[in-house]
């Protein structure tokens, strides 16, 4: 930690805070998946770059990153940690735990206590700190979706927040049943899963988050992968003089107040296009026709 302290431009104070954890964080953040190579492996094409939108986001005022150690792997927590350590006291790094990668890039299981806790460590030593703010367990797809299979692997998680290793643990690819299993068993900070303008299978879980005050991050707030295609949402997009990328960034900030966003970019120009997005002020008629794409 160093004694920087970030100054939020008005953009980022516009996007309004949420609670994350015992901290405050901009509802506007920061996803750094897309630092990595392609596919999210190895090395990024132009480090620097990679760097300067790193640099970037602090010097706008993101206060919330989203990171995982099997982004490269290890690729993108080393940038993180070349780019921006120490790192300013207001910065919350949240990370994920429960997956690898082989040496060709496939995503693997990696959730038994043994691998949990290396990765937690992997974290630990590629970011440079003593103690994790916020750790996903990230559920792989295809795990069986069944009520309770996951418990031992949040219980490893307890553990490691038992010894000081992480500070708030979080809940990622979980169906809302596993949520609510989980925040039985213990506190949990924050839900991260997919949702977007057109991918709404998490609204009635959104909004039971909400009552209980707790943060909800989409991933793939742009649709990741495969952007957001509609015609409504250019429409929209075009009618407000704004992009379409903007238009459903500023969607997801008036959906509901407890959700977090880190849209993901390598690019400066993006990252500034996706903060203006809280500048946007959609209204009723724009917002009755991006509800009716996912309909
Ligand atoms: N928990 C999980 O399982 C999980 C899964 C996936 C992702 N995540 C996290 O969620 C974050 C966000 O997801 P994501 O990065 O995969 O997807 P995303 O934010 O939905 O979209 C990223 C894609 O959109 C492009 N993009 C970004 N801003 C744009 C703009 N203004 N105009 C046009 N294109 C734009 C990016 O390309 P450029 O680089 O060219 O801008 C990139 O191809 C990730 O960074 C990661 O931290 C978590």
């Amino acid at each position: 930690m160093n004694n920087v302290t970030i100054t939020p431009s008005s953009s980022i104070v516009a996007s309004g805070t949420y609670t994350l954890g015992d901290r405050k964080v901009h509802r506007m953040g920061y996803g750094a998946m897309q630092l990595a190579g392609p596919h999210v492996f190895g090395p990024p094409k132009d480090r620097t770059a990679a760097q300067a939108v790193l640099q970037e986001a602090i010097a706008v005022g993101i206060d919330h990153i989203d990171t995982s150690d099997y982004y490269g792997p290890h690729v993108v927590n080393g940038l993180i940690r070349e780019t921006l350590a120490p790192y300013p006291t207001q910065l919350t790094i949240v990370t994920k735990l429960g997956a690898r990668r082989d040496d060709h890039g496939n995503w693997l299981p990696w959730n038994d206590a043994e691998s949990l806790e290396r990765g937690l460590m992997d974290n630990l030593e590629h970011l440079g700190v003593d103690q994790i703010e916020i750790a996903n367990l990230r559920l792989m797809f295809g795990e069986s979706p069944t009520e309770g299979d996951f418990i031992p692997m949040l219980e490893t998680l307890i553990k490691l927040r038992d010894k000081g290793l992480l500070r708030h643990i979080g809940i990622s690819n979980a169906l809302p049943v596993q949520v609510r299993e989980a925040r039985e068993r213990t506190e949990i900070a924050c839900v991260q899963n997919h949702y977007n303008l057109a991918h709404r299978e998490d609204d009635e879980l959104i909004d039971e988050l909400a009552q209980a005050g707790v943060a909800y991050v989409p991933f793939f707030p742009l649709g990741g992968f495969t952007p957001l295609q509609s015609d409504a949402l250019h429409e929209v997009a075009r009618d407000l003089d704004v992009s379409p990328m903007q238009t459903a960034l500023a969607w997801l900030l008036q959906r509901s107040e407890n959700i977090l966003l880190i849209p993901g970019t390598s690019s400066v120009a993006h990252l500034h296009e996706n903060i203006a997005a809280a500048d946007i002020d959609l209204p009723d008629a724009a917002l009755e026709k991006l509800n009716a794409i996912a309909g």
